[in-house]
This record gives structure tokens, sequence and C-alpha cells, in this order.
């Protein structure tokens, strides 16, 4: 894959404003396995969207980390209540065995390297407790034939097929399902489901959830 120098913060902090982010949380099965007393962290939290949701259903220990500024800013105006952490996903400012509950919604796909994505995951098992919860939201492959051309004409210079240009100044990638079932081998599935939403720029898409627990 060539140097991908576009999933920069500058880029987040460039739409921190006018982002709009979609993938709805699961609520009932978040309710129905974690506790309101638990402390939940939302790696990747953007404008705080979900933060304010857990906020709302009575969770009271909510972190939100993201390496974006801008975001943060907007975070915190809309979500005062909500502690809020400037970092890389692959460096977390927080102990070993500190949490019990992760969110990572649409980050994977802004993360095209193979080598990153791991390293997210490997921090997101250190900072869980042994049995820690994690909701994870991202996009599998697509089959409609926007997302199929798009595919084809960037696999060869983004070396990797599913990743492709935004044409705005960013790079995504849609998933293997056997890829995710690798980046969370550790992790025992509790449930998943699929959910039709829209993509930033309003297209449809389909997304795949999946409630994982790590392996004590
Ligand atoms: C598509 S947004 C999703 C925001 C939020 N999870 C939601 O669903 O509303 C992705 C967010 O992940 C953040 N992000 C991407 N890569 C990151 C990294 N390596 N470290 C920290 N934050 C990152 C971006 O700054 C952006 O705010």
């Amino acid at each position: 894959m060539d140097r991908v120098t576009t999933n920069t913060v500058e880029y987040w902090d460039r739409v921190a404003e006018s982002s709009r982010f979609s993938h709805p949380l699961d609520a009932s099965a978040l309710s129905a396995a974690v506790p309101r007393s638990a402390r939940l962290v939302d790696l990747g939290c953007g404008y705080g969207r979900l933060l304010g949701e857990l906020i709302d259903l009575g969770y009271r220990d909510v972190v939100g980390v993201d390496q974006s500024a801008a975001m943060l800013d907007r975070a915190r105006a809309q979500h005062p209540a909500a502690q809020l952490i400037e970092a890389p996903l692959d460096r977390l400012p927080l102990a070993d065995s500190s949490v019990d509950g992760v969110l990572l919604y649409a980050v994977l796909t802004c993360i095209p390297a193979d080598d990153l994505q791991l390293a997210v995951m490997a921090e997101i098992e250190r900072v869980l407790v042994p049995g820690g919860h994690l909701f994870l939201s991202d996009l599998p492959l697509q089959t409609d034939r926007r997302n199929r051309a798009r595919y084809r004409r960037d696999a060869d210079h983004c070396g990797q097929f599913g990743v492709f240009d935004s044409g705005d100044g960013t790079r995504f990638r849609h998933h293997e399902e056997s890829w995710l079932d690798r980046l969370t081998a550790n992790f025992e599935g509790r449930g998943s489901r699929s959910v039709h939403t829209r993509t930033m720029r309003g297209n449809p898409i389909l997304v795949v959830q999946r409630h994982l627990r790590l392996v004590p």
C-alpha cells in the first residue's frame, strides 16, 4: 500500500463542523450487557454523537478519545459531561485493564492500513478488563455498482481491494468479513447484525455491527 497521508488529523479537523455520522448505536445489546456503573470508552468519538447517547442511557463514566482537536471541541460544546481525550488510538493514555466496554464505530473504515488497525486492536485488548465488551460497527465490502467500481479503480494504487480514495482528501476501507474476524480473534462473539444506513455523504450503505467479549 502506498503511503497514506490523507487520513490525517487535518482531514478530520477540516470536516469536524460539517460531519454527520450515522452508524446506529445498538442500545438494547449495550444496555443488556453492560451495567450503568461501567466505564465506557468511545474510540474515535468524533463530535460526540454516541457519547451523548450513552449519557442519555444513564451511563455515568463515559470517555471519548479522538485525535482531532476540532472534533473534540464540538463534542465538548455539546456534551460537557463526557470526559474527552485527544490521542491516537494506537497509543491510548489509559491504564491496562481499566475499561469495561469499548465502542469502535465507523473508525476502522478510516484506517486503511492493516498494521495500524492491528495496533488499535492491540490497544483495545490492553485497556479492556478480561471479559470486557467491544461494540464494533464498520463497513464490510459492499455489493453495489458504485462501490465495486471504486474498489476496482483504486485497488492497485491503494494496494488493497476495498480501499479507495474519497475524492475530498481522505481514504476509506471496506472490509472482508474474514479480516474483521482476524482483527477480533481474541474476542468471542455475543451477537451481530447488519444495518442499512447512510454514509457521510448520504449514500446508502450496509454496516455490520458486532458485540464481542474479550476472552479472559
Ligand atoms: C467516521 S468518524 C466516526 C465518529 C464516531 N465514532 C461516530 O460514529 O459518530 C471517525 C473518527 O475517528 C477518528 N480517528 C480516525 N483515525 C484515528 C486514529 N488513528 N486515532 C484517533 N482518532 C482517529 C477521526 O478523527 C474521526 O473523528
